[in-house]
C-alpha cells in the first residue's frame, strides 16, 4: 500500500544518491578511518570529504566539527560537556520550554545534580522572550539552550540575539540545529552560536549519524562524556564510515536545494492551507504566523481528536507532534507552553511537508485527513449531540489562518 508521508519532521526517506554514495563503505571500502593502511586512508578521505560538506552546510570549519550517533548524542556532549560533575547551584543553565525533549531532560538531569536550570519564556508564537532572557543570566550562568527551528511548529528562534545576550553575561548558547540545518540558511559563525546539534536523518541522511559543532574559541569549556580511543578528542568510538559519507552526501544535497526547496515548500503550504481552511469549519494554525519555516504546518481542528485522527489513517503518514511524544494523552507540551487551550492543542495535528513531494501527494493526502476528519467530528457530535464550538475566543492570539512565510533571500 502506498503511504502519503506527511511526517518530514520525525524523519525523511533517504535519498537514493545518499544510499549510493554509502554502499561502497559498506562493503569493498570497509576499512577504519583510523587505521594506516590503505584502506583505512580511503575511509579518512571519505570522512574528510564529508565533514567538509557538513561544514559547508552550516557556515563552519571542518576543525569545529565532531561527528556523533545523532542530535541527541550532540545535545548531550553540548550541554553536559560543558559542566564539571561537582558543580552546583549557583552555577545554573537555561533551557527553552518548547524544545525537543532530548534538550529538555538533559535540564532535568542537570537540575537533579543540584544544578540550578531556569526556563526561558516564550510567546504565543513561539518566540524565546530576549528581554526575560536577559533577566535569567548572571554571573554564574553557564549555557542556554534553545533549538533553532522548533519542531512541532516551526518557530524559528532569533539565535544571533540570544548568543549575544548569552555572551554579555559570559554564558554560551547552545542551538539544536536538528530542524534548522538544510531548511533554512545557517551561519554559525554569523550567528556566533557556540555549539550546535545538527542530524542526518531530517534531511534524507542516514539514521544514527549527527554532529556538534564546537566553537574553536571555546572548545576549552568542553570535555568529553564519552571515554576511549580518542578518535575525536571530545568523543571516542570509530567513526562510522558509511555513515559519515551518507550524511555528507546529504548534506551536499540539502545546500545545493536550499532556495529552490524553500520556494516549493511554501507553494506545498499554501496549497495544503488553501485545503484545509476550505474543507473544515474553523482550522486555524498554530504557532508563529510570521516567521516560522513553511515546511512545518501545526493546525488545529476543532471537534477532532489528533491523535484518532492520526491512528486511525492508513495511507497518510502524518502526526501530532514530536515523534517521541506520540503516543502520550497529555496535549502537546510545546502547544501548552505556546498558551494553546488544552482542548485545542488536543485537536491539532503536525503536516510536515518535503520540496520531493509532489502536488497531487500532497493534495490527495490533505483530502484524505479531511475525509477523516470530517467523519471523525460527526462521530463527536452523534455523541455529545452537539458541535464542539470553533469561534471561542482566545486569551492567546494564536491561529491567524493564512500567511506563508516570506521568500528566502
Ligand atoms: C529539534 C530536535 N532535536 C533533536 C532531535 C533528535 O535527533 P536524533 O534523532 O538525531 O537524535 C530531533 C528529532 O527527533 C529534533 O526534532
Amino acid at each position: 500500500m502506498r503511504i502519503i508521508y506527511l511526517d518530514n519532521c520525525a524523519t525523511t526517506r533517504v535519498d537514493d544518491e545518499v544510499v549510493d554514495a554509502m554502499l561502497p563503505f559498506l562493503r569493498e571500502d570497509f576499512g577504519n578511518p583510523s587505521s594506516p593502511h590503505l584502506l583505512g586512508k580511503r575511509a579518512r578521505r571519505a570522512v574528510d570529504a564529508a565533514t567538509e560538506s557538513v561544514a559547508q552546510l552550516i557556515g563552519a570549519d571542518p576543525e569545529s566539527l565532531v561527528f556523533t550517533s545523532g542530535a541527541t548524542e550532540s545535545n548531550n556532549l553540548a550541554l553536559l560537556g560543558m559542566f564539571g560533575h561537582d558543580e552546583r547551584s549557583p552555577v545554573n543553565a537555561a533551557v527553552c520550554p518548547t524544545d525537543h525533549k532530548s534538550s529538555l531532560s538533559i535540564g532535568r538531569a542537570l537540575a537533579d545534580r543540584g544544578l540550578d536550570v531556569a526556563t526561558m519564556r516564550v510567546g504565543p508564537d513561539g518566540r524565546v522572550d530576549l528581554g526575560h532572557l536577559a533577566g535569567l543570566l548572571d554571573p554564574f550562568s553557564r549555557v542556554a539552550t534553545a533549538a533553532w527551528v522548533n519542531s512541532e511548529i516551526g518557530t524559528v528562534q532569533p539565535v544571533a540575539r540570544m548568543a549575544a545576550l548569552c555572551h554579555d553575561a559570559g554564558a554560551l548558547l547552545h542551538v539544536d540545529g536538528a530542524q534548522a540545518a538544510g531548511r533554512i540558511p545557517i551561519d554559525v559563525r554569523e550567528a556566533d552560536v557556540d555549539t550546535m546539534s545538527v542530524s542526518a536523518h531530517k534531511v534524507h541522511g542516514p539514521k544514527g549519524v549527527g554532529a556538534l559543532y564546537v566553537r574553536p574559541e571555546i572548545r576549552h569549556r568542553l570535555r568529553p562524556v564519552l571515554f576511549g580511543g580518542g578518535q575525536y578528542a571530545l568523543r571516542s568510538g570509530t567513526i562510522p564510515t558509511h555513515l559519515v559519507v551518507g550524511m555528507g552526501k546529504a548534506c551536499e544535497l540539502a545546500l545545493a536545494g536550499l532556495t529552490a526547496g524553500w520556494q516549493r515548500v511554501r507553494a506545498l503550504r499554501a496549497t495544503a492551507l488553501d485545503l484545509l481552511v476550505a474543507g473544515f469549519p474553523g482550522v486555524r494554525v498554530n504557532g508563529d504566523p510570521d516567521g516560522g519555516v513553511p515546511h512545518v504546518l501545526n493546525v488545529v481542528l476543532p471537534g477532532v481528536r489528533g491523535e484518532s485522527l492520526v491512528s486511525s489513517l492508513r495511507s497518510v503518514a502524518l502526526s501530532t507532534g514530536s515523534a517521541c511524544n506520540s503516543g502520550s494523552q497529555e496535549p502537546s507540551y510545546v502547544l501548552t507552553a505556546i498558551g494553546v487551550p488544552a482542548e485545542d492543542a488536543n485537536s491539532s495535528v503536525r503536516i510536515c511537508l518535503d520540496p520531493r513531494m509532489s502536488t497531487e501527494d500532497l493534495v490527495l493526502g490533505v483530502e484524505l485527513v479531511l475525509e477523516r476528519a470530517r467523519a471523525l467530528a460527526d462521530v463527536a457530535v452523534a455523541m455529545h449531540g452537539h458541535h464542539v464550538p470553533h469561534d471561542v475566543p482566545h486569551d492567546v492570539p494564536h491561529g491567524v489562518p493564512h500567511r506563508v512565510p516570506e521568500p528566502l533571500v
